[in-house]
């Protein structure tokens, strides 16, 4: 009896299969918020080669290009329909003075970047290269300033440049270097990563200078609408976003960024593609630990902000492993199976459900780089199975959330178990209702039940990534082995949907 109990509680228990299946109830509140489409935010660093021989191959290159952008690319993440693109770092930012990367390319300095393998770049991709390319693909550039080893004035100095629509030098000097309008830059990150790379900063003396920094990035009344980001905590450390809220001047800032990775450990990250369950369930573990992450530190934006003025922006989330091999260690190049899909359906599903307060997010990195959405090898460029998860999530972009409830089966490994399912619901402005769900259980499918009734929904569509093992991916050689496509295991019956979840699956329902 008590085990009958325990099944009924969570979910449907089908006598002839014993056949569990959770019932996903869905909510429709009328104030319940809108999913920000920048939580489907990109970030591209001075790394290894996501910028040079990623995106910029140059303007000789013969590889197709706009601007020394590579046209592929643009087009790749024109179809995911990018929202947002951090730039140009990471730790990389506290290093860059971006008056190094405007000009005549020729007469521009050199860089070495410290952090990332010691290499020696020709900053012949600048401030012009950047904003030029987020409007070739329909992005808002989100700009990653120098604080750590840059001053007031040369922070000021860019916003000026980037920005100032009138006579100014900075406007001055970007006229001459060619461009007549300025951008309109929106948002600013405010350093990176400050408590490390960013300057090993406690959070006491950040905020200070935080307040000195976010004070002239702005009119008095901020009238331009300059979104300001203070560099966010690691991980869980929440005193540092205790801090931020509570000796930062609401009126200075707009968002708190927070940055956590999928990392089983860091000395020993293990293979991206050669991996043990074990190894899988551990970085599941790490993915949905986003969960608490977000929640925890929500309720300490809460206690201060209790108006939900101030946005929880995660700049900086995603899976990382050792480097393929052959590779510079420096450069973090790693493949991306059907473990990165399960993290990115995730993690995406816990920001649409935490979108009351997660206004933003970026997956590290975009081109080449940790859980990249594109890889390239000369010519040649390739879709992840991250890249899919992102198009079939792009109906969520904008839309209100419809909140919901279930309880998950789990997914055991050793004795040690997670939620099996991950799920979230929203609504577009045509009334078209999607649900996403993930199935990160290696082996098992399981059965869900979306309970439809009261939403009107006539006829339902989905689509579905999987693959036959975990480890699969896409390669140069065999470039869509991973990739989404129609699914139709699911039946309709007095407005209750029954979908058969296979193993480690991102499935994207669409009810009309
Ligand atoms: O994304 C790679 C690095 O990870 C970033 O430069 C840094 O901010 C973080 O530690």
């Amino acid at each position: 009896m008590k085990t009958l109990k325990a099944l009924l509680a969570f979910g449907i228990l089908s006598i002839t299969g014993i056949k569990a299946q959770s019932e996903i109830k869905i909510q429709v509140e009328e104030d319940a918020p809108i999913i920000s489409k920048h939580i489907y935010g990109h970030f591209s660093e001075h790394l290894g080669r996501c910028i040079y021989d990623g995106f910029y191959v140059g303007e000789n290159s013969d590889i197709p290009n706009k601007d020394g952008v590579r046209t592929d690319i643009i087009e790749a993440l024109k179809a995911i329909e990018i929202p947002n693109l951090r730039w140009p770092g990471g730790c990389f930012a506290d290093t860059y003075h971006w008056k190094d990367g405007i000009g005549p390319k020729k007469e521009r300095p050199t860089i070495v970047n410290q952090w990332w393998g010691g290499v020696t770049e020709d900053n012949s991709f600048g401030t012009h290269d950047f904003l030029n390319l987020c409007e070739a693909l329909g992005a808002e550039p989100y700009l990653a300033a120098n604080v750590g080893s840059g001053t007031v004035k040369e922070f000021t100095d860019w916003i000026q440049y980037v920005n100032h629509d009138g006579e100014s030098p900075m406007a001055k000097l970007r006229r001459e270097n060619g461009r007549e309008k300025p951008w309109g830059v929106k948002y600013w990150g405010v350093g990176n990563e400050m408590w490390g790379c960013g300057g090993n900063m406690t959070p006491e003396h950040y905020a200070n200078l935080y307040r000195q920094y976010a004070t002239f990035m702005s009119s008095w009344s901020n009238d331009k609408g300059i979104y300001r980001i203070a560099s966010g905590a690691n991980v869980d450390d929440y005193h540092w976003t205790e801090v931020l809220m509570r000796d930062i001047p609401k009126h200075l800032v707009e968002g708190v960024a927070l940055h956590s990775y999928s990392v089983i450990d860091w000395n020993n990250k293990s293979s991206a593609t050669d991996f043990s369950e074990e190894e899988y369930f551990l970085t599941m573990r790490e993915a949905l630990k986003m969960d608490e992450l977000v929640t925890k530190h929500t309720a300490i934006m809460d206690k201060y902000d209790p108006d939900r003025k101030i946005d929880l922006v995660v700049d900086e989330w995603g899976g990382w492993y050792d480097v393929e091999e052959g590779t510079n260690p420096g450069f973090l190049y790693q493949q991306n199976t059907m473990r990165d899909a399960m993290i990115a359906g995730a993690t995406l599903n816990i920001f649409n459900n935490h979108s009351e307060r997660v206004k933003m997010a970026n997956l590290a990195q975009t081109v080449n780089v940790l859980q990249a959405v594109i890889l390239t090898n000369e010519k040649k460029m390739l879709l992840t199975p991250t890249y899919y998860v992102m198009k079939m999530y792009t109906v969520h972009h904008d839309a209100q959330l419809l909140p919901i409830s279930f309880e998950s089966p789990k997914y055991k490994v050793d004795g040690k178990s997670l939620p099996a399912i991950s799920a979230s619901a929203s609504k577009d402005s045509n009334n078209t209702v999607h649900v996403s769900l993930v199935n990160i259980d290696a082996h098992k499918t399981n059965t869900v039940t979306v309970n439809m009734n009261g939403l009107n929904i006539k006829n339902v569509s989905a689509t579905i990534l999987s693959s036959e093992k975990l480890q699969d991916h896409n390669t140069f050689e065999e470039p869509n082995k991973v990739q989404s496509r129609e699914f139709k295991d699911f039946k309709l019956k007095k407005g209750m949907l029954s979908v058969d979840l296979p193993p480690f699956s991102v499935v994207v329902i669409e009810g009309k």
